[in-house]
């Protein structure tokens, strides 16, 4: 009989069980104004417009024109995907290690996801994967900061604009990360981050997208927040567009503005543990955590992990987790899941039958998804094995233990 699969949960929910020796995410911690500010959400009977407060405080904090808040991330590109106005077929390289959410909203519109190779020895792509992926329908470069480490922005910069293509960039991973003494989300055309309640600014299930472009910015608030409504003068709203109300809600934004006030600091500490951690872990015989590049300068790391030398251990990668897991890692585990053309199994059949937008035209060539799609990508993270989600918590003892714990598991388990 087939296997019954559950369904996926999220937020505090997804990390019931995870017990260990070393502190988790939640409960979180919250910032000393978000009870007040949520109380001004209440007093004012919703008329105190947090949503524009936050939006302002955080378009100030990162030093950018424009900032609009959303219920999340995935919504958040959803109403980028709306800004953009590209076409049923158009095509945007995306990197292939990722979360459903920075697809989601494209594939909605009829936008085609390409999935360039990761470099080798890393889990973020590069130009010269990307370059291998231009057609004359790519519109934009989407780049993922995975699990904190920025992309070569200036080289995919370069790249787009040789090619006239725009570059976003999906920040959830690297809040207040650093590239080059440069805030991530500033890097690119316009940015989106997710304030998820596990993310590194947890507030419940915020996002917002960010950009310097005022006509992208007024095209996002009106096809993502206003519905694609207009005001017609003697009749009212008229439904120009196809839109939506992806509006942040205002005691989210409240609590998303008592994190922000925190979380610069917190970042500030998550580099310089991961850090200490990673340079603990390269210690170990077998086992090399994530390169950090020199042009992160900020690792604002929300999901540490390594890589384990294949024939160096007598066990296999799933088997090296979850004793990490019960030696006291809490949630150790491996990512395979995050190779989005292989866990798109939602286009699958859609690209294998060539249906719209994969018939041609609108489609530029036949596209597949698959863990072949990026090889480079599937065998990296067939040894990977990564926290499920790093913490604010974590003290110098933490990474000692954690980095002894690592060596245990490995030690018990070498050829
Ligand atoms: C890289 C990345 N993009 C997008 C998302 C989706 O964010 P949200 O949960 O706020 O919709 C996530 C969440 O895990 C993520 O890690």
């Amino acid at each position: 009989m087939a296997e019954k699969l559950q369904a996926a949960k999220w937020g505090a929910q997804a990390h019931v069980g995870e017990v260990g020796k070393l502190p988790v995410a939640f409960p979180r911690t919250m910032g000393p104004n978000a009870l007040k500010y949520v109380q001004e959400v209440v007093d004012s009977g919703l008329t105190c417009d947090m949503m524009g407060r936050f939006e302002k405080a955080f378009a100030e904090a990162l030093g950018v024109k424009h900032c609009i808040g959303t219920p999340g991330c995935t919504p958040a590109l959803h109403v980028l995907a709306l800004a953009c106005g590209f076409e049923p077929g158009d095509e945007i390289i995306v990197s292939p290690v990722t979360d459903y959410g920075t697809v989601q909203g494209w594939i909605a519109e009829g936008i085609i996801p390409v999935f360039a190779d990761t470099e080798p020895g890393t889990i973020n792509f590069c130009p010269e994967t990307i370059a291998a992926c231009i057609t004359s329908r790519t519109r934009a470069i989407l780049c993922v900061h995975m699990t904190g480490l920025i992309n070569d922005m200036d080289g995919i910069n370069a790249l787009a604009k040789k090619h006239g293509l725009l570059v976003f960039e999906d920040v959830c991973q690297a809040v207040f990360g650093e590239y080059k003494g440069r805030v991530a989300g500033t890097l690119a055309d316009a940015a989106c981050f997710s304030f998820d309640a596990e993310k590194t600014m947890g507030s419940d299930t915020g996002g917002c997208m960010v950009t310097n472009n005022t006509e992208l910015y007024e095209r996002a608030r009106y096809m993502g927040q206003s519905r694609g409504a207009v005001m017609q003068p003697h009749f009212g709203r008229l439904h120009a567009d196809i839109g939506y109300a992806y509006r942040m809600p205002g005691c989210t934004a409240a609590i998303c503005l008592a994190q922000l006030e925190i979380v610069r600091e917190q970042v500030a500490h998550r580099d310089a543990m991961v850090r200490a951690l990673y340079r603990k872990l390269a210690e170990i015989p077998g086992i090399t955590p994530l390169p950090i590049p020199e042009h992160t300068n900020v690792y604002s790391c929300w999901m540490p992990g390594f890589n384990i030398e294949s024939g160096m251990f007598t066990c296999s990668t799933e088997a090296f987790a979850s004793q990490l897991a019960e030696a006291g890692i809490p949630g150790a585990g491996m990512g395979e899941y995050y190779l989005m053309p292989a866990a798109l199994t939602c286009l699958h059949e859609k690209v294998a039958e060539s249906r719209y937008p994969y018939c041609m035209p609108p489609a530029s060539h036949k596209h597949t998804y698959s863990s072949e799609s990026c090889p480079v990508a599937s065998e990296f993270l067939k040894t990977f094995i990564r926290w499920s989600t790093f913490c604010e918590k974590y003290q110098p003892e933490h990474v000692d233990l954690a980095a002894q714990l690592v060596a245990e598991v490995a030690d018990r388990n070498r050829v």
